[in-house]
């Protein structure tokens, strides 16, 4: 069995500054992080993804970063940064942290420095052109909350590119100084104890910009040499990348030609996300069986990461129009809950009308399909939306964590909280906070723990393989199996309302005594496999043989 710890982590991401405030001041900060490790101990992570911590003026959440060598001020210090590294891992549980290299933030010295005089040493770390660049309308990531990708600098006299925000010039990769610094940032956060970074905006980093030219070329090289400098600084770190490209240009990211595995070592499969989303729409998992199929086999040791929701809107643009309408009307039929013509900006549980069924069994399924699982912070415990914050503000509230006024978030006066508490109504921290669900056996929060530690005895299924099972079978429900030399396990989700079974027992003659590990209720001992019964919308994982 493999022993990278990767395949088999569940990862949480959390935002500092919305998790849980130590000193009251309204922000969450890092000793309040270390202050909830037993949570996410019990809760049965093995890995945290922190979201940028770096000192930012934070126009984007933290992702304009103005020193990669620091904590921003309002979360800590460099000294709680390390101790919360070390006592995670006397939990068990490894940190990675957010690299956001693509851009800085306008505010850096570096840009600074850059704009100010054409002698500037950083005048070469970012890009710049001399004409108004014709493309300069293209390739927007944020359409309705920026106009243009270049920007006219009157400082400098120059335009400059900035695939996000024009606050955020993007690093210029051709440049070798910019390149080794990158690696000297890799190296810092690794002396200090991460285990990896979640690289923001891959396939812009490695963009070789050229003014005029919206195609311009990638240098993939460059991913070989990061991910050859983390390995050599630290054997066992690894690169965690967004790269929401074309599934033909997918394989680039995880190695060269070759076959071999020498670039990024797991990718969020945001195709499987949308797909996801679309099977749940429609009650129908002939979505995720496409992309069960199409999706390119990975070299050895390269894995993906699923997820349902991350800290973005969910991102429908891999889909066709028409499929994304399907969801748009399913999950977020009002204009105020889509995003940039190709998102949604709501949390998993409002979006599925709070029904505690079809948000396990969508938990469930996300976490036994093929690669690592990664939760934010919040949905175990099926956390609201807001939906009167502005853009992808909607669904990074502040943790629930009790009765206490701001949830046990923070003990500042309310209006001076980083971003209000959800507060009444169905989702509302009166009734939804970790304290409640933790005395309640029946709460999700349960449930989550519970699923968790399941998934921690099948190993097959972060490191294994995954495949669809063909049978016949009612249209809602997905039979699915992960094997290793650990064993075998299979999956049933009914993604319909109505009951449904489905006989295995021509495919699965020799089953070692199976029973059902986890499942939304009681179902009678799985016998033969020959009839097994699935209640609408629910759930069952079978172990079918476990080898010593
Ligand atoms: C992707 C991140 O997920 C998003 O939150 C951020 O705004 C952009 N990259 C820019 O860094």
């Amino acid at each position: 069995m493999s022993d990278r710890w990767y395949e088999k982590a569940v990862i949480y991401c959390a935002d500092i500054d919305t998790f849980a405030d130590s000193n009251g001041d309204g922000v969450g900060d890092i000793r309040g992080m270390i202050g909830r490790l037993d949570y996410l101990a019990r809760l049965g992570i093995t890995c945290l993804w922190l979201n940028p911590v770096h000192p930012t003026p934070n126009r984007d959440d933290g992702y304009d970063v103005a020193d990669f060598y620091n904590v921003d001020p309002r979360l800590g210090s460099l000294g709680d940064f390390t101790e919360l590294v070390h006592q995670a891992r006397d939990r068990g549980i490894r940190v990675i942290i957010d690299l956001v290299v693509n851009h800085t933030s306008d505010q850096h010295p570096w840009f600074q420095s850059a704009r100010s005089s054409p002698d500037s040493p950083y005048r070469d770390w970012y890009v710049w052109s001399q004409a108004q660049p014709e493309d300069r309308h293209q390739g927007m990531v944020f359409p309705g909350e920026q106009a243009e990708t270049w920007t006219y600098d009157r400082t400098a006299k120059l335009w400059y590119y900035h695939r996000f925000y024009k606050f955020q010039p993007d690093l210029n990769i051709k440049n070798p100084e910019v390149r080794e610094e990158i690696k000297k940032i890799c190296a810092f956060w690794l002396q200090l104890g991460v285990s990896g970074f979640r690289m923001d905006a891959v396939p812009f980093i490695i963009e070789e910009t050229e003014p005029g030219n919206p195609n311009s070329p990638k240098d993939m090289e460059f991913l070989s040499e990061l991910r050859q400098h983390i390995q050599w600084r630290q054997g066992d770190a690894v690169l965690l990348a967004e790269a929401n490209v074309e599934p033909e240009q997918l394989k680039d990211f995880f190695g060269d030609a070759g076959g071999s595995a020498n670039r990024i070592h797991m990718l969020f499969d945001f195709m499987l996300n949308g797909r996801l989303m679309l099977a749940l729409a429609r009650g129908n998992p002939e979505a995720i069986i496409d992309a069960l199929r199409d999706t390119p086999k990975l070299p050895d040791g390269g894995q993906w990461a699923t997820f349902l929701r991350n800290h973005d809107e969910v991102d429908l643009s891999r889909l066709t129009a028409e499929q994304r309408n399907e969801v748009f009307a399913q999950f977020g039929p009002d204009e105020n809950m889509q995003l940039y013509g190709r998102g949604i900006r709501r949390r998993l549980a409002p979006m599925l009308g709070g029904d505690r069924r079809r948000i396990e069994l969508a938990y469930a399924l996300q976490f036994s399909l093929r690669g690592t699982p990664v939760l934010r912070y919040g949905e175990e415990l099926g956390m609201g939306d807001d939906l009167t914050q502005d853009g992808r503000d909607a669904i990074r509230t502040p943790m629930q964590w009790n009765m206490a006024p701001n949830g046990g978030f923070s003990t500042a006066p309310a209006g001076q909280l980083v971003r209000p508490v959800i507060t009444g109504g169905e989702y509302g921290y009166e009734k939804v906070n970790a304290t409640l669900q933790r005395h309640d056996t029946r709460s999700l929060l349960s449930w989550f723990e519970r699923m968790i530690r399941t998934l921690r005895e099948a190993p097959e299924v972060g490191s294994g393989s995954c495949a669809h099972v063909d049978v016949p079978a009612p249209s809602g429900l997905l039979v699915h199996r992960a094997d290793d030399v650990t064993g075998t396990m299979v999956f049933l989700h009914n993604l319909a309302p109505e009951d449904g079974v489905v006989d295995l027992s021509s495919l699965f003659p020799e089953a070692d005594f199976p029973n059902d590990v986890l499942a939304d209720q009681e179902y009678a001992e799985p016998g033969k496999l020959d009839k097994l019964a699935v209640a609408g919308y629910g759930y069952r994982w079978i172990r079918l043989c476990r080898k010593p």
